[in-house]
């Protein structure tokens, strides 16, 4: 089969990698693509992979017969929408279903209904009341612009004085509405699940690395590094996320009409008392697909045209007893100002365990591999343990020529000096 994928970031990589080993994968597109993805894919720069419309008869014209959407805009703008009443099979939930990540004030209503644990929340519209309230409940409090804001709309404020001036903050940012929230206390994992409107099928868990610099410090980021399994959901975890916080919200969304069809990937908080819900995103994260992808290979494929299709029911994936970890390259700068254009130089492939997903890179006239994004390359590897993936997706690092380059050096440390 032709098959398209919608994104140009690690993610899309990691995804086009995997589809393109799997047999059924006939022709590969991807719109924007980059320049690792190139080596798997036809790029299609021109396409706007934000209208619908265009996608549609883009792959109509192409004989395109599954589409994978890969980055949340193009679902919150109803590409999948547009894509299905094309007769197009597609990976990715409607407008509807995908304000689960799009809008944080709508998931709260969600979980209220559902009764899925999550953080304590009030919603304001104006930000006098948002004001009162901050200094009636103090702090720590976690203010959150609603709509989409890749992350950055969200502050964890440690003092009232934080906490105000977020406030602030979140009302410059267009029409936006304003979520506070409890904070709570726990360790983040990242739970991923396909759902196809009755099933629903566990596709791994990874913790990710939110902040710029070693030792979670400095601003937050799409992520700089993460790694797969999480050793924080054991089976039992994941058995009470399931059954109190995924299939529930995923009856209520079915119940009100807005069937959720694709990945769910669930933000969880892990305290004292359990799982609780962070937030939604309808989509793989970005760097968890990268080591997700690189643990499940060319079965991603099957699982997400079963997803489409239909089919969860009767999909099973087999897991290796297997670690993956990968380490974001940046450029200097990021999340803020940085430089584009710089010249990379990787080394030739070597040890198949390893895989260098291109996020941001794209070609100069004389075909040199350069820097075209924030978060650039991620290094990521696979292994019988967590310890010797982290040694070599470090190692790679280390041989890539690009002096500018900014990475982090801790991740995974935790967790495998805590493997022992
Ligand atoms: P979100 O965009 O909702 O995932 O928030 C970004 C990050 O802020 C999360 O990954 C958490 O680290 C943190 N965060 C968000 N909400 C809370 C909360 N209620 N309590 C503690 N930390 C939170
Ligand atoms: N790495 C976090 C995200 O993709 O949202």
């Amino acid at each position: 089969m032709n098959i398209l994928i919608l994104g140009g970031g690690g993610r899309e990589h990691a995804i086009a990698w995997a589809v393109a080993q799997n047999p059924k994968c006939d022709r590969l597109f991807a719109a924007p693509g980059n320049a690792g993805i190139a080596s798997h894919a036809t790029l299609v720069p021109g396409l706007d992979i934000l209208d619908g419309r265009a996608v549609a008869a883009f792959c109509a014209d192409t004989g395109i017969d599954f589409v994978i959407i890969g980055p949340e805009a193009p679902l919150a703008a109803g590409v999948a929408d547009r894509l299905r009443e094309a007769g197009i099979l597609t990976l990715g939930p409607s407008a509807a279903a995908a304000q689960l990540e799009a809008s944080k004030a709508f998931t709260k209503e969600i979980c209220a209904a559902a009764g899925v644990p999550t953080a304590a929340f009030r919603v304001f519209d104006e930000a006098g009341a948002a004001r009162a309230h901050v200094r009636e409940h103090g702090a720590p409090v976690v203010i959150k612009a609603d709509g989409l804001a890749a992350g950055k709309g969200v502050v964890v404020a440690d003092s009232v004085d934080m906490a105000l001036a977020a406030i602030d903050a979140a009302f410059m940012i267009d029409g936006s509405r304003v979520v506070i929230e409890e904070f709570m206390e726990g360790e983040e994992a990242s739970f991923f699940v396909l759902a196809d409107g009755e099933t629903v099928l566990e596709l791994g868990t990874a913790q990710d690395f939110k902040r710029a610099f070693d030792g979670d410090m400095g601003p937050n980021t799409g992520g700089m590094g993460a790694f797969s399994p999480a050793p924080l959901v054991t089976p039992a975890l994941a058995e009470r996320t399931l059954a109190e916080i995924v299939r529930p919200t995923l009856a209520e969304m079915t119940r009100r009409g807005t069937p959720y069809q694709g990945i769910l990937y669930a933000g969880l908080m892990i305290g004292s008392e359990g799982p609780r819900l962070v937030e939604y995103n309808a989509r793989l994260g970005d760097p968890e697909a990268q080591v997700i992808a690189l643990r499940l290979g060319a079965q991603l494929l099957d699982a997400f045209l079963a997803c489409a299709e239909g089919e969860l029911a009767t999909t099973r994936l087999n897991w290796a007893d297997d670690h993956a970890l990968t380490v974001v390259m940046a450029a200097r700068g990021y999340p803020r100002d940085y430089a584009s254009g710089e010249r990379i130089i990787l080394p030739a492939p070597g040890d198949p365990r390893v895989v260098i997903f291109h996020a941001g890179t794209s070609r100069d006239p004389d075909g040199n591999l350069v820097t075209a994004g924030g978060r650039v390359l991620a290094v990521t590897a696979r292994a019988d343990s967590l310890r010797e993936a982290r040694e070599l997706a470090y190692n790679t690092v280390a041989r890539i020529d690009w002096p500018e380059a900014h990475f982090r050096r801790d991740i995974g440390e935790r967790a495998v000096a805590a493997a022992g």
